[in-house]
């Protein structure tokens, strides 16, 4: 977490709003949960769910995983497993054109970096072209102005706010391989520099819209720009989906702007994160452009193949704090997405689309996530004490569920553009914070990140329960679902909790010592990114407290871990520099070669010199992972 989101919590505490759903804690389920974690050993957790009964194997070593663990690390570099080996592919402010300067240690101007390597890189997809060459589309998620700038953010001027501008947003890059490794192409086909100043089409119900008219585009058709892009998703025709997160605080006013009741609700508030854009970018003052918040808080869809098409914002995935897209075909054919609202409290979604998708013509499906039907989801507890239950998607149609005028949602594209008030509307569970959704390779199985939740049991709309189950929960947990009949747009699901964070050398039991699945070999907090492979794995990157002290003790640097979905088991694979986030992964078609971003390096100047060393500035990179025998990464 960086510095301006801590801020961002400060100035702008998500508001209260009525709990519909009530789930209420059960002593039973903790109890039992509890004697389960801490006294029947590691297949205990397992057993309790029918999910994981029906795939549990539990008590023997993983068949999926072949790799010997790693130890919890506090040194400044990457830590991978014995026979792996680690280089750095790409660092923020390597030039992506033969034009562009090389990056400087003593600071970038705005004309460089609109041609290098983002900043903070997030989320990434990797697209197959041939054998040889691909295309590595990555996010790049915001600035560590005490990085960045000499002055560190304290004396920021109009070409300083331009240069953020220009290190936020995505990297598209052409990767060929060399000598049997990857390798970044200066001057590449497709690589291209998306950032906060890059025109974007709107696309969907909402295109059009009062509340998205600006008085630079009367029309609410076309917006400049993307920032703070989280994590992603990839299309099977071939385009990649890049998430707009905490976008709110890069908005802001120095005279009396009126904030609305829904913007409140999505942070925005006079005080901005601490970007200081609307300080000299007028299109960042509230008082002077209200409407311009509106247009960002959406899922981007990006043509990497071809560098000069406009990039495209779908607005009938909702706007909120937009986490990834996890996009799955399900058997019907239709498109499903699954997404994530990153703030305490808020909610899970899942957006299903009105068209089937077409194999056969890839063109056919280039808008098809313009049409489709929003739901966000409820959570029921279970009636047998344990951390399970079912589930329901509910739908946010205008003219449905209370979705009504007289309830403030004029239209479709009022639901769409409000969708956390039309989730409050409609009574959907206020979750743990969830990040990435990632649906199993070959199951109809979808696991999502609940990374923490300070504010559980602790503010009134957010009561301890369901998959929500302990207060003030620092640790985070992730939830898994099985869609009614293995269909993805049922409307119906089984949940259950397939593993607590926690300390259980800390806490030696309950619930804060995490599942049986916790061990002091494997501890972490806070899980963020996830994804699975082919075979199966699922990868887990953390997003943590790093102070390696208190609850955090013996945790150390944030890490990526692997996980068997079947048995349960979980193994550290790697551990990152100081300060820094692992965020970000991406396979090769033959899943010999990872990809994984290291985000935030050294931030709050934490005294990392990642990757270079020396006395170098601290770069956040996109790192590539091989086998030293050349095998499958995992396995
Ligand atoms: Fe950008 Fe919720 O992480
Ligand atoms: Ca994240
Ligand atoms: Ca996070």
């Amino acid at each position: 977490m960086s510095r301006f989101e801590r801020q961002d919590e400060l100035n702008h505490p998500r508001n209260e709003v009525p709990e519909f759903t009530q789930l209420v804690e059960k002593g039973l389920s903790r109890r039992r949960f509890l004697g389960g974690a801490a006294a029947l050993g590691a297949a205990a957790f397992f057993t309790v769910s029918p999910l994981s009964r029906a795939v549990a194997a539990a008590t023997k070593a993983s068949p999926l995983m072949g790799f010997a663990p790693v130890p919890a690390s506090t040194k400044d570099t990457i830590t991978v497993p014995a026979g792996y080996q680690v280089e750095r592919l790409v660092s923020w402010g390597d030039p992506l054109f033969g034009t562009v300067p090389e990056f400087s240690e003593t600071g970038n101007n705005a004309d460089a970096q609109a041609g290098q390597f983002g900043d903070n890189n997030d989320g990434m997809s990797f697209f197959a072209l041939d054998d040889n060459t691909a295309i590595l589309a990555v996010n790049n998620e915001y600035c560590n102005y005490e990085i960045m700038f000499p002055h560190q953010g304290k004396n920021m001027s109009a070409d300083d706010v331009k240069c953020a501008q220009a290190a936020h947003g995505v990297s598209i890059m052409t990767l060929q391989k060399q000598d049997g490794r990857w390798r970044l192409t200066k001057d590449g086909k497709y690589n291209r520099r998306i950032h906060a100043n890059t025109p974007m089409a709107i696309g969907g119900p909402a295109k059009g819209h009062p509340l998205l008219q600006t008085a630079a585009d009367p029309k609410g058709e076309r917006a400049l720009g993307t920032f703070n892009n989280c994590a992603n998703g990839m299309t099977p025709w071939g385009t990649y989906l890049t998430c707009e997160e905490n976008f709110n605080g890069y908005f802001g006013s120095q005279r009396d702007a009126d904030i609305t009741p829904a913007q409140a609700r999505y942070g925005i508030g006079r005080e901005d994160a601490g970007w200081q854009w609307h300080t000299h970018d007028s299109r960042f003052d509230l008082a002077e452009h209200p409407n311009e918040a509106n247009r960002f808080g959406w899922v981007v869809e990006i043509d990497p193949k071809d560098p000069d098409s406009m990039p495209v914002k779908r607005t009938a995935l909702g706007r909120f704090k937009h986490e990834n897209a996890e996009l799955v075909i399900d058997q019907s054919g239709h498109a499903v997405v699954y997404l994530g609202d990153d703030e305490r409290g808020e909610h899970l979604y899942r957006f299903v689309s009105k068209h089937k998708y077409n194999p056969d013509d890839q063109a056919a499906n280039r808008n098809l996530l313009d049409e489709g039907t929003l739901y966000v989801a409820k959570f029921h507890e279970g009636q047998d004490g344990e951390l399970r239950g079912k589930g329901e998607w509910l739908e946010l149609t205008h003219g449905k569920n209370g979705l009504t005028a007289e309830n403030g949602f004029a239209s479709q594209a009022d639901v769409l553009i409000h969708a956390r008030l039309a989730a409050t509307q409609v009574g959907a569970t206020t979750m743990d914070r969830p990040e990435w959704v990632a649906a199993h390779p070959h199951e109809p199985v979808v696991f999502c990140t609940l990374t923490n939740n300070k504010n559980r049991g602790v503010h009134d709309n957010q009561p301890v329960g369901g998959p929500n189950p302990r207060a003030e929960n620092h640790y985070g947990q992730i939830l898994r679902w099985r869609p009614a009949g293995g269909n993805h747009t049922a409307s119906e699901f089984d949940w259950d909790l397939f593993v607590l964070a926690g300390n259980p050398t800390v806490h030696g039991e309950g619930l804060y010592a995490g599942s049986a699945n916790i061990n002091a070999d494997n501890m972490f907090n806070s899980p963020d990114g996830i994804g699975f492979d082919q075979g199966g794995r699922l990868w887990i990157q953390t997003d943590g407290n790093y102070s390696n002290q208190g609850d955090f003790a013996g945790q150390g640097n944030n890490q990526m871990l692997c996980a068997d979905p079947n048995s349960g088991e979980i193994r550290r694979f790697l551990t990152g520099p100081v300060a820094c986030e692992v965020t970000g992964l991406a396979f090769t078609p033959d899943y010999k070669t990872l990809f994984v971003g290291i985000q935030h390096p050294g931030e709050d100047l934490a005294g990392s010199h990642f990757p270079l060393g020396g006395n170098s500035k601290p770069r956040s990179s996109v790192m590539m992972i091989t086998r030293e025998d050349g095998g499958i990464i995992g396995a």
